[in-house]
This record gives C-alpha cells, sequence and structure tokens, in this order.
C-alpha cells in the first residue's frame, strides 16, 4: 500500500495544487479530505491555466479516480460549475468520485458566514465568506445536510427545515432574500443532485480498494497547519484540521494507510486574512514578493500579507503533521534580496525568547522574530533541475532549513511550470509504490 500525504506547513497557498498535480501522473487515486470552495488552485497546463475550488488537482489527468472525501464541505453548485467548465474544455470528469457523507454548504451557511464576520467588527477573521465555518458547526451540531440527501426530496426538505428553524432569529435580516425559501431552496438543491448523483459514491470503499491494489494514493490538503482549528492560530483560522491526521478521519483510511507525509512550505510566507505573523514584512522587501511571486488570493484576490521564512513555526509544523519530506516551493522568488532573514525564534516582551512555538496566545500575539541572516544569490535559477544546478547561496539556504527541521528536503520549485521543479533524490525514491517521474521526463 502507498499513501502519500500532501499538506500545507504554513498558513495556506503554499503551492499543494501544483505538487499534487505533478504526483497526480504516477497516482491512482487522488483524495481531497478537508476545507471546501475556501481553498483554490491554479494550475498552468500546455499554456492553458485551470482554476479549481473543489475538484481535486489530479481531474486534469485522464483515468484517474478523483474523490472528494467525507471531511471536505461541498457546495454543490460550485462543484457543478467546475464539472461543467472542465466538459466544456474538453475534459472528461468521469473520474470524480463525491462522498455521499460530505456535508454540503446551503445558502444560509454563506449569509451567516457574512453576518458573523459583520458582527465581529475589527476583531473579523478575514475568512472567505463562503460558508465554511457555518457548515462545518451544523456537521458537529448535527444539522448538516449531506450530500446522500440530495437523492430523497423529502429528507431534504424536512433536514432544511430543521438546520434553518435554530437560526431564524440571526437569518431576519436576510428574511427577503429568496434563496431562503425552503421550497425554492429544496428544489434548487434536487436539481443540483441530479446532476451530482452520477459522482455520488461510498469513496472510502473506492480508496481502501486502490490502497489494497498497491495503488498511489495521494491524500491532497487544503489550507495549512497554521490555519488547523486545533493547532493553529485560533481564532483566526479554517473550521477544519489542514494536519496530515486528519486525512484519515476526512477521507475514511486508517492511520497506517499513510506511509509518507510531505509538508509544502514556500521559501518565504503569506497569510491571508486577519492573526499572528511574526516573520510579517511591511517594506519593500514584503511588496517585492507580494509582486514577484504574485501574491494574491485564487479565491477571493486578496492581496496575501508577506515575511521571511519561520523555522519555528515550520519545526512546529513538522511535528503536528510526522513529516516525512519537505517540498519547498517559489524559491526563485527570492532571487536578488540581500541578505535573506531566516526566523529562527521569537521574541517577547522583557527579553523573553521562545524556541518552540508558543501555545499561549498572549505571546504570540506579541512575539517578533529573530533571525539568522544569509547571502542571497542573483543567478536566474528557473532552470536549474537538481539540486547541483542551485547557485552555492540558495543550496545553503536550503541545507540550512532542512537540517533545522530535521526533515528531508524532497523537491524545490523554482518557477511557476510544471517542469519548474527540482526533484531530489529522496523523492526519486519515495515509497517504492510508483516510479516517480524524472526530470526530463516532465511533459
Ligand atoms: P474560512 O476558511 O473561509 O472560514 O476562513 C478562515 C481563515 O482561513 C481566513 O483567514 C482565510 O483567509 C483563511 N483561508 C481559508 N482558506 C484558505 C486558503 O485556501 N488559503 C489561504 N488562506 C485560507
Amino acid at each position: 500500500m502507498a499513501g502519500l500525504a500532501i499538506v500545507g506547513a504554513q498558513w495556506g497557498d503554499e503551492g499543494k495544487g501544483k505538487v499534487t498535480d505533478l504526483l497526480a501522473q504516477r497516482a491512482a487515486m487522488i483524495v481531497r479530505f478537508q476545507g471546501g470552495n475556501n481553498a483554490g488552485h491554479t494550475i498552468v497546463r500546455g499554456g492553458e491555466t485551470f482554476k479549481f475550488h473543489l475538484v481535486p488537482s489530479g481531474i486534469l489527468h485522464p483515468g484517474k479516480k478523483c474523490v472528494i472525501g467525507n471531511g471536505v464541505v461541498v457546495n454543490p453548485s460550485v462543484l457543478t460549475a467546475e464539472i461543467e467548465e472542465l466538459r466544456r474544455r474538453g475534459i472528461d470528469p468521469g473520474g470524480l468520485r463525491i462522498s455521499a457523507n460530505a456535508h454540503l454548504i446551503m445558502p444560509y451557511h454563506m449569509l451567516l458566514d457574512h453576518a458573523g464576520e459583520v458582527r465581529l467588527g475589527k476583531l473579523q477573521i478575514g475568512t472567505t465568506r463562503r460558508g465554511i465555518g457555518p457548515c462545518y458547526a451544523d456537521k458537529a451540531a448535527r444539522l448538516g445536510i449531506r450530500m446522500q440527501d440530495l437523492l430523497d426530496e423529502k429528507i431534504l426538505r424536512q433536514k432544511i427545515y430543521a438546520a434553518m428553524e435554530p437560526k431564524r432569529q440571526t437569518l431576519r435580516p436576510f428574511a427577503k432574500d429568496p434563496a431562503l425559501d425552503l421550497h425554492t431552496m429544496t428544489e434548487d438543491y434536487r436539481t443540483l443532485g441530479h446532476r451530482l448523483e452520477p459522482y455520488i459514491a461510498d469513496t472510502t470503499r473506492l480508496t481502501w480498494e486502490a490502497l489494497d491494489r498497491d495503488e498511489l494514493v495521494v491524500f491532497e490538503g487544503a489550507q495549512g497547519t497554521l490555519l488547523d482549528i486545533d493547532h493553529g492560530t485560533y481564532p483566526f483560522v479554517t473550521s477544519s484540521n489542514p494536519v496530515a491526521g486528519a486525512a484519515c478521519v476526512g477521507a475514511g483510511v486508517g492511520p497506517r494507510d499513510i506511509d509518507d507525509v510531505w509538508g509544502i512550505a514556500k521559501a518565504y510566507v503569506t497569510r491571508v486574512g486577519a492573526g499572528p505573523f511574526p516573520s510579517e514584512l511591511d517594506d519593500d522587501i514584503g511588496a517585492r514578493m507580494r509582486t514577484v511571486g504574485g501574491e494574491f488570493g485564487t479565491t477571493t484576490g486578496r492581496a496575501r500579507r508577506t515575511g521571511w521564512i519561520d523555522l519555528v513555526a515550520l519545526r512546529y509544523a513538522a511535528r503536528l503533521n510526522g513529516m516525512s519530506g519537505m517540498v519547498v516551493t517559489k524559491l526563485d522568488v527570492l532571487t536578488g534580496i540581500h541578505p535573506l532573514s531566516v526566523a529562527v525564534r521569537y521574541l517577547g516582551p522583557e527579553g523573553a525568547s521562545f524556541d518552540e512555538y508558543p501555545y499561549h496566545q498572549s505571546i504570540l500575539h506579541k512575539a517578533s522574530a529573530d533571525y539568522v541572516e544569509m547571502p542571497g544569490w542573483d543567478e536566474d535559477i528557473s532552470a536549474a533541475r537538481r539540486l547541483d544546478d542551485l547557485p552555492d547561496a540558495a543550496r545553503d539556504y536550503l541545507a540550512f532549513v532542512s537540517d533545522f527541521l530535521g526533515v528531508p528536503i524532497v523537491m524545490v520549485g523554482v518557477g511557476p511550470g510544471r517542469e519548474q521543479m527540482i526533484w531530489t533524490e529522496a523523492a526519486e525514491r519515495y515509497a517504492g509504490a510508483a516510479p516517480l517521474v524524472a526530470p526530463g521526463e516532465l511533459p
């Protein structure tokens, strides 16, 4: 069996989609296990740009099973639109499977997300307003509507009624919104249900069967470790668990089914939305990272906050995920910056210093990063395909990160294109379940 989990090691947007897409060439199945259409990734293929929010990254590869697991929250109209878009562009979505147990984002979830943020005013989280938090809240309250409910009109209507009833007070300002009419909502969701029915399945069994056949299954995380509702910078987090452990729950496999965990981290850091960010840059270098790295959200278009790589946070992420390998993306964005700073500890008030990620929010919110400086490089690294092609300074930078974390670097991104990736020996040795693509073979 070979299960490989790909997870975000920072605050999301690390480039998981591209890595998953590359690994998908050899995988039989790609499974998303949490989050919803708050995520977004862009894949450039043959000069064409594809943007997905829900469909797993592997969908562009013919013959792959692409699973939306039970842990994902699905907005059925967004999913239907993505399926239609794929068809329109000549891509067969026939490999898509959606867990019958996945929860549905309903119109009232989006309104509640919006209203919640407005109510918080200056304290708002900066959510994507896609209804993610309220949908997971209903799941936990056992008031959620699931994919399988779309297949029975009577059940669907009853459940929508039961879910909306306790929210009547909060939804009062939207009382006239036609999307909240019980009849209309039931009809609309039934229509979407008809379209999605061919894809609804018991995905836990399909995943188990693939693992049992010894095929490579890639579990594709969304968001990142520091946005994890349990381990992230609460309350400035998403409402699911982006850590690797959640792949088991959100896909319905056991811990022993996951053989490898690769954490994806940018060579610097970005964050969207509010919350602490000790290595944040509010200067020309930060602005340069944003421009050169194209750091604007795929989902909301918001400008991302930028900062130096933070090894205190990354070591925390390595531990929480049990990372066996690390993929560093966008190394090319650092080209021409001198010197480079790397956060190795946090400083608090009155001379306090923290080597470990502080568990107390009051400390974290006031912490500033303490750095070591490293020389930068000016050479264009976008054509590097092996570590030896990189200038010494870039190799030293990667070696410092890897030594600090105690995790081998398995891949390095040097540009936006599919082929602009260094596969290290550690990646080529990976699991042995499926031969990885040699640099020259990448299409
Ligand atoms: P929510 O997931 O929409 O509830 O948003 C909660 C927090 O997670 C906000 O700070 C969002 O900006 C952030 N967030 C959610 N999804 C992503 C993502 O895919 N990338 C980066 N940040 C995200």
